[in-house]
C-alpha cells in the first residue's frame, strides 16, 4: 500500500492507475478505523481496481465546542488494518495540504434543504465543512465512485445531492451500518464511553427497532411513537437531541402515506453524542 501526503503525489499515482485502465474508488474517513470502516473497502474492492482511502480529521466540520482535539487519532493501526483489507493508497494529507494557511477564508459548499434539521440545526456548519471536504477530495482524486457509511444517513444524503447538483459524476454507494452484538452501532465515538454508558446506548438502536415494529404493524401516529421513543431513551439514562420518523428520500416528516421511512436519532451520553437510524419500506 503506499501513502501520499500530498495532493500532487497522490495525483501522480492516480494517473499511473488511469494508465493502466483501472477504476478507482475512493473511500473517506476521519481514521480510527472499525469494522463500519473496513466494510466499505471490502465493498469496494469488489468493484473497483484502485482503491483509495483518505484519513483526514476535518477541523471544518467540527463546532467550537466540539471533539476536533479529542478526536481518536490511531495512524498506526489504521495503516495496518488498511493493508489487510485491501486498500491500494492511503491519503494523509494535513490541515494545511488540504486548506492552505488561512482556514476561516476557504470557499464552502453548502446543500441546502436536507442540512436544516437534526445533526444541521444541532450542529451548525457541520454539513457545510463535511460537504467542502467531500468535494474537495473528490476534485483531487476525481474518483469513479465513493463509499460512504449509512449510520451517518443525512450525511449520504447531503452528498447524493452535491454531487448530483455539482454533476461531479461519482457515483456514490452507502454500505449498511456494522453493529456491536448488543446492536450499538459501530463508530469512533464510542471509544469515549464507559462500559455502562455501552450498555445504555445499546437502548438507542432497541428505540429504533421497536419504533419500526410498530409502524410496520400499522400505527401511524408518529408523534405519538417518537415521544413514546424520547422517553424510552430517557429510561436508559440517555438524552435524547431529536428522533424523529421520516421520508427517507427527503428527510421531510412523513406522513401515513409515506412508503419509504427513515427513523434518524441522536442521543447524547456523558460527552458523547451518537446517531443511529433505520430504513425501511412500506408495501
Ligand atoms: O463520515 C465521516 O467520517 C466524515 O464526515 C467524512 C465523510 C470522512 C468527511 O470528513
Amino acid at each position: 500500500m503506499q501513502t501520499k501526503k500530498k495532493i500532487p503525489e497522490l495525483r501522480q499515482a492516480l494517473k499511473a492507475a488511469r494508465a493502466e485502465a483501472k477504476s478507482i474508488a475512493l473511500i473517506p474517513t476521519m481514521g480510527n478505523l472499525h469494522e463500519g470502516h473496513l466494510e466499505l473497502i471490502r465493498q469496494a474492492r469488489r468493484s473497483y481496481d484502485f482503491l483509495v482511502c483518505s484519513i483526514f480529521v476535518n477541523p471544518l466540520q467540527f463546532g467550537a465546542n466540539e471533539d476536533l482535539d479529542a478526536y481518536p487519532r490511531t495512524l498506526e493501526t489504521d495503516s495496518e488494518k488498511l493493508l489487510a483489507v485491501g486498500c491500494d493508497c492511503l491519503f494523509l494529507p494535513t490541515v494545511t495540504e488540504m486548506y492552505g494557511d488561512n482556514l476561516q477564508q476557504q470557499t464552502e459548499i453548502k446543500v441546502p434543504g436536507l442540512t436544516e434539521n437534526f445533526c444541521g440545526r444541532s450542529r451548525p456548519g457541520h454539513f457545510d465543512g463535511v460537504a467542502t471536504v467531500v468535494t474537495k477530495l473528490f476534485n483531487i482524486v476525481t474518483p469513479d465512485a465513493a463509499y460512504f457509511g449509512l449510520k451517518d444517513y443525512q450525511q449520504f444524503l447531503v452528498i447524493q445531492k452535491l454531487t448530483s447538483d455539482l454533476a461531479l459524476g461519482v457515483e456514490i454507494h452507502g454500505v449498511e451500518t456494522q453493529r456491536e452484538k448488543s446492536g450499538l452501532a459501530m463508530s469512533s465515538r464510542n471509544h469515549y464511553l464507559s462500559e455502562q454508558q455501552k450498555q445504555n446506548a445499546a437502548a438507542l438502536y432497541r428505540s429504533l427497532t421497536d419504533c419500526a415494529a410498530k409502524i410496520e404493524q400499522g400505527n401511524s401516529n408518529f408523534l405519538e411513537l417518537e415521544v413514546a421513543a424520547k422517553s424510552y431513551l430517557r429510561d436508559a439514562s440517555l438524552k435524547p437531541d431529536y428522533f424523529n420518523i421520516c421520508n427517507a428520500d427527503n428527510l421531510q416528516a412523513a406522513t401515513a402515506a409515506t412508503r419509504r421511512i427513515v427513523i434518524l436519532a441522536a442521543v447524547h451520553v456523558g460527552n458523547s453524542r451518537l446517531i443511529d437510524n433505520i430504513r425501511f419500506q412500506l408495501s
